[in-house]
């Protein structure tokens, strides 16, 4: 199992702390949630601090972007050196060009999608993504509940990537732990974003490693 802890969950105010636990914890992607305060209730880290976090790190910088207008703004998260960036379906109006300015740069391409949003309906543009962004639970906050019916989703989805043959990879965002981890690598998430379970453990570094770990056992 891949992990991607998520910066909104950790210390905002020791921004190199928390580079330096996924460091230590071999973290494979820095998950950034970017919050327009519009598509969700929520204003969080934007442009200057991936900038700043780029030159810090080595890990790969993995950006959500739950933004009204993603069309607006990905330019700026392509030029700033991320190397996935996720956009979702509920607020792109015009998808197939925004994840092909994504891929075109050479930037791994994400579809971000709703608890709400049935996976169905990315059949015709999958082809098109490099990964899937599967929110487990309502995008916005970190330490929310898991949703368990996303885990259906998760299913229904590597069951269609599977019948038409594709390399997309299902991520999953939201309330993931060491108490549903086995499940959704079960399932077939390959990458998991982790905000509370690795920044509110009492050893980050270690819940990384952890939970990778405990995401590659393939029993339910
Ligand atoms: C929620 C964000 C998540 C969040 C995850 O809107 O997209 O990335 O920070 O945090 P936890 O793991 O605490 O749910
Ligand atoms: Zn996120």
């Amino acid at each position: 199992m891949l992990i991607a802890p998520s910066l909104l969950a950790s210390d905002l105010a020791d921004l190199a702390g928390a580079l330096e636990i996924c460091d230590r914890g071999r973290a494979d992607f820095l998950h950034i949630d970017v919050m327009d305060g519009h598509f969700v209730p929520n204003l969080s880290i934007g442009l200057p601090v991936v900038q700043a976090l780029v030159k810090k790190t080595d890990i790969p910088l993995d950006v959500h972007l739950m933004v009204t207008n993603p069309e607006r703004l990905l330019g700026e998260y392509i030029e700033a050196g991320a190397r996935m960036i996720s956009v979702h379906w509920e607020a792109a109006r015009h998808l197939d060009r925004l994840l092909r300015q994504i891929r075109d740069a050479g930037v791994g391409a994400g579809i971000a999608l709703n608890p709400a949003t049935p996976v169905e309906f990315l059949a015709d543009i999958l082809a098109e993504t490099d990964f899937v962004l599967l929110m487990s639970v309502n995008p916005g906050f970190a330490g929310q509940p898991f949703l368990p019916y996303t885990i259906k989703k998760a299913l229904r989805l590597r069951a269609i990537i599977e019948k038409e043959n594709l390399a997309v990879k299902i991520a999953m965002d939201g309330g993931i732990g060491a108490a549903n981890i086995r499940r959704l690598g079960a399932a077939g998430v390959e990458i998991c974003v982790a905000g509370s379970a690795v920044f509110g453990a009492t050893d980050p570094a270690r819940a990384i490693i952890d939970l990778k770990r405990c995401g590659e056992t393939q029993s339910p």
